[in-house]
């Protein structure tokens, strides 16, 4: 990512960086709806000015980019990059190859430095092509291993077998460890499971980082994941939809920092 002419940095790196500088560990979820591309535009930027202090990302919903646009998505990302923090698309990405890289391709141009993708649809013909263009070009990759809804454990709890093991297992511990084979960035794993992070936490390659969503509205408690294994919350609606964004930022910024192990 290019910062005011400094050299092009990995995501990890930013997101770290930014972490840092702004004291926290909370990644704003940015999803516009309900209303014409350019109100949603100045919505989208009066969010990220009211919380831009007391973030280290923003992460737009797939309906986030279908409802403003690609002109003013790119409008949105360049001047959240311009505050020096890294944007997230979280498209859960799970397509064959050829399509998946093509989509990721189209993201990144917009100027995304990370995307989400899901882990169901495999390496071979599904995302190694991903992983290569985004490592390739220093965008990071956040795999889906345990999603914050209660019909995740339908797919991310179910018991496979899988490789040469004779007893069926977890399919998120399978993720967990596909996730380190395949050198991915982060691993998405719901704050509404905090005994999921920690198994994850366990399974996971070290420099792997967990992202989870799922606090306030969906029930997750940042104390709780914290303390599980998770790194970055990702929070939408507790914030965006909040009489004041600015102060329940803040707060959750402070709860992020302070809870930290
Ligand atoms: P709320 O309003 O519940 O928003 O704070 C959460 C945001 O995160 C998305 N979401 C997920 N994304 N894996 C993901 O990659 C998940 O398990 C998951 N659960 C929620 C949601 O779409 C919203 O943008």
């Amino acid at each position: 990512m290019r910062r005011n002419g400094h050299r092009e940095s990995s995501f990890k790196e930013t997101i770290q960086q930014a972490s840092k500088n702004n004291f926290s560990r909370i990644i704003l979820a940015l999803d516009l709806d309900g209303s014409t591309p350019s109100q949603l535009l100045r919505t989208g930027r009066q969010l990220f000015e009211k919380t831009a202090p007391y973030i280290c990302a923003v992460k737009f919903g797939r309906q986030t980019v279908l409802n403003l646009g690609t002109d003013r998505t790119r409008i949105l990302i360049k001047y959240i990059h311009a505050n020096d923090l890294p944007c997230i698309i979280d498209d859960k990405l799970n397509d064959i190859d050829e399509t998946n890289k093509a989509i990721a391709q189209a993201y990144f141009g917009l100027g995304f430095d990370g995307i989400i993708v899901n882990p169901f649809v495999g390496w071979k013909g599904g995302l190694k092509s991903v992983f290569k263009l985004a490592h390739e070009t220093g965008k990071g990759v956040i795999v889906l291993v345990y999603m914050s809804h209660p019909g995740a454990s339908e797919g991310y709890g179910q018991l496979v077998f899988n490789g040469h093991n004779k007893r069926p297992r977890p399919q998120f511990e399978v993720f967990a460890e596909k996730a380190g084979l395949w050198k991915a960035d982060g691993a998405v794993v719901g704050a509404t499971r905090p005994d999921i992070v920690k198994k994850v936490r366990s399974k996971l390659r070290d420099g792997i980082q967990i992202y989870s969503p799922g606090i306030g509205v969906q029930g997750g408690k940042i104390r709780g994941a914290s303390k599980a294994g998770t790194d970055f919350f990702i929070m939408g609606r507790s914030i965006t939809k909040s009489s004041d964004p600015e102060k329940v930022a803040h707060n959750y910024a402070r709860q992020s920092m302070n809870e930290m192990s």
